[in-house]
């Protein structure tokens, strides 16, 4: 059976390590932490994922998965390192780089060479090829070099490595079948064949056209506001037509992949990706735009008390990266009038710097709750107990995930702030 080297053990590259080792093939993980390794060998995993513990200990025990932190030579290399941003909003490819140097000594004639890391368009042709050229390697000859975006849901990671269509971009049309035969081994979805370039751009493009629909609705609830109109009920109607979807608004765009991406293109065509960009931006003024509606709202109180609900980006997770409700924070606590108090029932103390609040802690006595996460604990608010313990019972969902009674509270949501009125003790 064939052999697999896959550098980068984090949420796309254990998986699918151990999905290659369950189907039968002879698997290395390599990863630049000492303690994934050691974990990895003794049959436990670093990091959360439905199935995953099982799986990878069944087959560390066989003997078919092994971790180090050296490539060893092998058949298919599969690159899955990360890919953020700088500070300047361009993309860091230091992590790629490192691994194909890591594994270009151990290379052989016929290998398959796949990235997975998402990559900027020309990554593939401008520097992976390239650094395996440095190594004598002609690299349409010698080797099949491809890039196989990953679009799976954390959660759903095992079903969906399995069912999703794959795309598979290769820099020739033989490395192209030669690295989409490898996933035609693991996959039950279609796996379609295409240019590296090709690969890279849709990958970048799924993401690009969720953050732009996001942004389209986010300025809608802005335009909202100033005409007097409810986004919501807009949205609503408008879906109606057979041909329409306008997505959510929302309290900004969060994550490592819809708030990243996108500037990958921005970066590569900068002068043509002019929605892109705006797109971008209109999503990152969200958290200002919150703000300034909780700071409307307190303008008469003397000491507003707030109660933050939900940091993380997306609701009913734990990840709290690039989240836009960990910056609406921020500038509420750089605002010395509030008296701030922040609650997420699936955030630990450790993954923040300020300090996390109970549920009671949160809501006792405050004026205002800002709801800024869709968790199904904020979906099943109970308006009778939220009435009784806050001084004064008003919400502003910026999620619109919440079900209260609107006799008991004043509830306002993100796309509904024409009547907003400045809250009275
Ligand atoms: N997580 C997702 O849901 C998801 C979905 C689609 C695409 N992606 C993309 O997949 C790529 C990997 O993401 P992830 O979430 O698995 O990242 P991750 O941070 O969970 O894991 C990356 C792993 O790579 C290791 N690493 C870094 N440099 C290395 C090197 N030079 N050699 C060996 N190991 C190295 C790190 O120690 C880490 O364990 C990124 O490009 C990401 O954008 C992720």
């Amino acid at each position: 059976m064939e052999k697999i080297c896959v550098v980068g053990l984090g949420y796309i590259g254990l998986p699918t390590s151990a999905i290659f080792a369950r189907a039968g093939y002879n698997v290395l993980g390599v990863d630049v932490s000492e303690r994934v390794i050691e974990k990895l060998n003794r049959g436990e995993i670093h990091i959360e994922e439905v199935g995953l513990p099982e799986i990878v200990k069944q087959v560390v025990n066989e003997g078919k998965l092994r971790a180090s932190v050296t490539p060893e030579e092998a058949d298919v290399f599969i690159i899955a390192v990360p890919t953020p941003i700088h500070e300047d909003l361009t993309a860091n490819v230091d992590y790629v780089i490192s691994a194909t140097k890591a594994i270009a000594p151990f290379l052989k004639k016929g290998n398959i060479v796949i990235v997975e890391s998402t990559i900027p368009p020309r990554t593939m042709d401008d520097v992976v090829a390239p650094i395996l050229r440095e190594q004598g390697f002609d690299t349409e000859k010698d080797l099949y070099l491809a890039h196989c975006p990953e679009r799976v849901l954390p959660g759903r990671i095992l079903i969906e490595l399995v069912e999703n269509t794959r795309i598979v971009g290769g820099t020739t049309p033989e490395a192209a079948k030669q690295a989409a035969d490898v996933y035609r081994k693991i996959v039950t979805g279609d796996v379609l064949e295409t240019e590296a370039v090709t690969a890279e751009m849709s990958k970048l493009m799924e993401n690009t056209f969720r953050d732009v629909n996001i942004a389209l609705a986010n300025e809608l609830a802005k335009i909202s506001q100033r005409l007097g109109v409810d986004a919501h009920k807009v949205i609503e109607l408008a879906n109606k037509h057979p041909r329409v979807n306008i997505h959510h608004p929302g309290p900004g765009v969060g994550g490592h992949c819809l708030a990243v991406d996108p500037y990958f293109i921005v970066e590569k065509a900068t002068e043509e990706a002019k929605l892109i960009k705006l797109s971008r931006d209109i999503n990152n003024s969200m958290p200002h735009f919150v703000t300034t509606q909780v700071h409307r709202l307190t303008a008469e109180l003397d000491e507003p008390r707030v109660a933050v609900f939900g940091l993380t980006y997306k609701g009913n997770i734990d990840d709290v990266r690039e989240s836009p409700a960990l910056e609406i924070v921020e500038m509420l606590l750089d605002n010395k009038r509030y008296d701030l108090k922040v609650y997420d029932p699936h955030v630990q103390q450790e993954q923040v710097e300020f300090p996390l609040s109970s549920f009671e802690e949160a809501v006792k006595d405050a004026h205002l709750v800002v709801v800024l996460a869709d968790h199904n604990e904020f979906k099943s608010l109970n308006s009778k107990e939220l009435a009784s313990l806050m001084k004064t019972p008003v919400v502003f969902d910026t999620k619109n995930c919440t079900h209260l009674d609107e006799e008991q509270l004043t509830v306002y949501r993100i796309g509904n702030l024409m009547n907003l009125k400045s809250i009275q003790e």
